[in-house]
């Protein structure tokens, strides 16, 4: 392994490992060892993995995976097809010369990842995982101790100011230069009220060319009872659907890359996605 250098990462407790000029975080702690999980609650993240077809989940999770499915049986399929969606994206990102990403909603470890896929078009790219949830704080710490380039930190993607001052992400991302910034099926967790000061806080961060990836739900086109029943079902968090103008809005003032199109039509809903970028004088893509 190469020298351990004294970044903010050594101040927070941490470390910023370099090799060769590449490095990743690790925990500090020899014997961090990831909080405890309550059992008795399901997980926004381990129900997503059940669907995506992971071990990382529990009967609770799967209790509440089996109540959707008496409703709406395109779980699974919906999973896959915002997994598809969110790699098109990110090849399409790093193809336009973005070599720094913010996974914001990161979920459990699923291959291929964001960094798989942006390395294999761009080897240097970084990318910062967020998440709120500790399995995938551990799960993803895991990977990111072996992996130059990856830092993965506990944050709430509702506090845009506590992800963007962190000095670790200070350290790694170059703000100067175009960020893809990722909400992959996280933003229906957050109240569509709030969304649009969320997203203006990141975005009037991020230089001209960076772009936003999107994906959610919404109650487009959908039978309201069975919105309804789903909203019941979904005890693990509150879920929002947006309208399709709802949806379309969280891309006020940027530029479409890819319009608001339709990822996955449920019985209950559909998943939404669109890739917008902040249009303005680049430096160079990076
Ligand atoms: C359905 S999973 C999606 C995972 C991944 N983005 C994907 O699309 O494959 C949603 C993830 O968002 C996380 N999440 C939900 N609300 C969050 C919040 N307020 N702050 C940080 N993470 C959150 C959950 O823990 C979960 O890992």
């Amino acid at each position: 392994m190469g020298d351990i250098a004294q970044g903010p990462g050594a101040a927070l407790g941490g470390a910023v490992q370099s090799e060769g000029g590449r490095w990743s975080w690790i925990e500090g702690e020899a014997d961090w060892v990831p909080p405890p999980i309550d059992l008795s609650q399901p997980s926004i993240a381990r129900i997503y993995d059940y669907w995506l077809g992971g071990k990382d989940n529990y009967p609770v999770d799967r209790e509440v995976a089996d109540r959707i499915a008496a409703i709406d049986s395109g779980g699974r399929e919906g999973a896959r097809a915002n997994r598809r969606f969110l790699v098109d994206a990110v090849e399409s990102m790093a193809r336009s010369g973005i070599r720094q990403f913010i996974d914001l909603g990161a979920g459990i470890p699923t291959s291929p990842n964001v960094h798989e896929t942006a390395k294999a078009i761009q080897p240097d790219a970084v990318t910062v995982y967020v998440d709120n949830d500790p399995v995938v704080l551990a799960h993803n710490r895991a990977i990111a101790e072996g992996e130059p380039g990856v830092l993965v930190l506990p944050h709430d993607v509702r506090d845009p100011a506590a992800v963007l001052d962190d000095p670790r992400v200070r350290s790694v991302l170059d703000f100067s230069r175009p960020v893809g910034l990722l909400m992959i099926a996280v933003l229906h967790f957050v109240e569509v009220t709030a969304a649009p000061s969320v997203l203006g806080r990141y975005l009037r961060e991020l230089a001209p060319g960076s772009q936003l990836v999107i994906s959610a739900a919404s109650s487009h086109g959908a039978d309201p009872d069975a919105v309804a029943q789903l909203k019941a079902a979904y005890s693990a968090a509150s879920l929002i659907f947006r309208t399709w103008s709802e949806f379309e809005a969280l891309f006020d003032g940027l530029e479409m890359i890819t319009p608001v199109t339709e990822i996955h039509r449920f019985t209950s809903g559909v998943a939404l996605g669109g890739i917008g970028v902040k249009a303005g004088p680049r430096s160079e893509a990076g």
